[in-house]
């Protein structure tokens, strides 16, 4: 018989059950709320309350509506009032033990038809529902935090599972005005599989102390458009969640990257949980210090721009609006011996430029790519090496693509500072300017470069020196493991960019950007980090997608 849904219970009311209970009444469903002492119960009472209050300042609902959406909750510690109840699900803590004496107890209260459903985000559901007198009513039901906003709804189904529930949770979901997304009980199961490895990457490179935390947030936030930064995502998830799933995904895949961090460990163990204890990578206390501005002080007074094209215009400008005197070079012809003891060169895609014999294809330029029509602007006494040879250890170098990077490097002086510079696509919080920073960069170099970028309008982001810098390291990752997904045959591309989506409000799926990027760009750049990270590969998914320049998404 398919389930019908009409009093439905919460058991925990914790961050997730508090705001499952709301999505429910709001939804006009009759709910019982439930936690383990009439304390805990009012608790929830009051998270719900203030929920509701704070829709009702913005607006959104009103106190009629609120009233009523109170009204349709019974809180109760009462476990065996929910014997009328069509569907439990419960949100209690990510431990087995407790999951399995809540079940045994419902097992004895709830009619034997009622659907059972865990919000586990960790735990195996297969695990849950054979601990239970009736496994075949045990379904996976996984909100996103917050769950009144987010939409989506993981169904998770087990081998046990009765055929008729996976898609009576999956309609009610929809009546809920969620996005479902039906899969099968693998560790993490869609979204988490894909977002946790993602924070654990962060959060190692964090504890580096090569990146700080704002720009590794900026890196993210602004420069891949993210809801957020992972620092502070994993603090509203609660470092204690992050660690959890970190554990579960490393006991099933024994990926290096999904081991819980030792910083994460150390912050649960600490009990700095995030947001919901005030402190965890961020201070939410009321008298925490504002974020440090570096300011502007420490900016360049003069700069040149040399090269082409729409980045070397973007750069000019901003910088000289910013109150740089700026000299920009944009001929190969220009006698550039001026340049020696410039405080800041920028280098700019113009060094294809200066090798005649590449634009006719005839370039000779010995030791070149023998696949390559040229040099890639390799040539010896081109343009960009011209400039290299008048430069000292007074000049900081920006190179701001591989190919001005290659054209002078080798010819500049071994003390002149070479960092490289990536200008992301500008997202709706702002366009990030990320440097990267080597053992010889000084403080002060660092300190130039942010301020000068600050003050000409960028989101600065410093890291590592290393392929991918910081942005394109954390997101080619990211992207591939949506591939070793979809390779392994748990997901479709579209399931996949409807849960990060909808589940952690990206504003395009991983496969959406990546389709954007190209399928051969992402695969490179994965070769390229593993040149210094042997763990990461590009799967052979990626790769014949690459080889067959064919998208993922129709
Ligand atoms: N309850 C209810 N509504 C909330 C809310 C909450 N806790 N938090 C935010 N909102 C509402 C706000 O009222 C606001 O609504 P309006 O736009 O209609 O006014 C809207 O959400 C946006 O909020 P803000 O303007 O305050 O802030 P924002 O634009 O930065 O959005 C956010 C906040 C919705 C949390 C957004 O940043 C986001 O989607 N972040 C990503 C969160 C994410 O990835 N969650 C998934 C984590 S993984 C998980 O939960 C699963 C697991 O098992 C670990």
């Amino acid at each position: 018989m398919v389930p019908v849904f009409s009093k439905v219970a919460v058991i925990g009311l914790g961050t997730m059950g508090a705001g499952i209970v709301e999505v429910f009444a709001k939804a006009d469903f009759p709910v019982y709320a439930v936690d383990g002492s009439t304390e805990l119960a009012e608790r929830g009472r009051g998270f719900v309350t203030k929920s509701l209050e704070r829709a009702v300042s913005k607006g959104k609902l009103s106190e009629a509506d609120r009233d009523a959406t109170l009204e349709r909750i019974t809180f109760t510690a009462e476990l065996s009032d929910l014997a009328d109840a069509d569907l439990v699900i419960e949100a209690v803590p990510e431990r087995m033990e407790i999951k399995h004496s809540i079940f045994t107890a419902l097992d004895d209260i709830v009619r034997p038809d009622a659907i059972l459903a865990s919000n586990t985000s960790s735990l195996s559901l297969t695990e849950v529902a054979a601990g239970t007198r009736h496994p075949e009513r045990v379904v996976g039901m996984h909100f996103f935090n917050p769950a009144p906003v987010l939409q989506l709804v993981e169904v998770i189904t087990t081998v046990l599972l009765a055929d008729d529930v996976a898609d009576a949770i999956r309609d009610l979901a929809l009546k809920l005005g969620k996005k479902p997304v039906v899969v099968g009980d693998r560790a993490g199961f869609v979204a988490n599989a894909l977002l946790i490895p993602y924070l654990a990457r962060a959060i190692a490179l964090y504890q580096t102390g090569k990146v700080s935390r704002v720009d590794l947030d900026n890196a993210c936030k602004v420069g891949i458009g993210l809801p957020m930064g992972p620092l502070t995502l994993s603090d509203l998830v609660g470092l204690d969640v992050v660690h959890e799933v970190c554990e579960v995904m490393y006991a099933a895949t024994k990926r290096a990257s999904d081991a819980s961090p030792s910083l994460l460990r150390q912050l649960v163990l600490a009990k700095r949980l995030g947001r919901k204890t005030g402190q965890g990578f961020y201070d939410y206390s009321a008298d925490a210090g504002a974020e440090e501005d570096a300011g502007t002080d420490a900016m360049t007074a003069s700069a040149a721009i040399v090269g082409k094209g729409e980045l070397a215009t973007q750069l000019a400008g901003a910088f000289a609006k910013a109150g740089v005197t700026v000299t920009a070079i944009d001929d190969p012809e220009t006698d550039v011996a001026d340049l020696a003891g410039s405080p800041l060169v920028v280098l700019v895609g113009g060094a294809e430029a200066e090798c005649a014999n590449c634009d006719s294809g005839e370039c000779d330029v010995e030791g070149k790519d023998a696949d390559s029509a040229c040099c890639s602007g390799a040539a010896p006494g081109n343009w960009f090496s011209d400039v290299a040879e008048v430069l000292d250890a007074r000049t900081v170098v920006l190179a701001a693509d591989e190919a001005s990077e290659f054209a002078v490097a080798g010819v500049l002086d071994d003390d002149v500072a070479l960092l490289p510079l990536r200008v992301h696509q500008e997202t709706k919080h702002g366009q990030v300017a990320e440097f990267g920073v080597s053992l010889g960069t000084t403080d002060e170099q660092a300190a130039m470069v942010r301020a000068t970028l600050t003050a000409a309008g960028f989101v600065p982001v410093a890291g590592p020196a290393r392929p991918g810098l910081v942005v394109d390291s954390l997101l080619f990752q990211h992207v591939g493991d949506a591939v070793a997904m979809v390779d392994a045959g748990y997901a479709t591309p579209q399931d996949v960019d409807t849960a990060m989506t909808a589940g952690c409000g990206y504003p395009r799926g991983l496969f959406a950007i990546l389709d954007d990027l190209g399928a051969d760009v992402v695969a490179d750049g994965l070769l390229e980090q593993g040149s210094v990270d042997p763990t990461v590969v590009p799967n052979p998914l990626l790769v014949e997608h690459a080889v067959r320049d064919l998208p993922f998404l129709d």
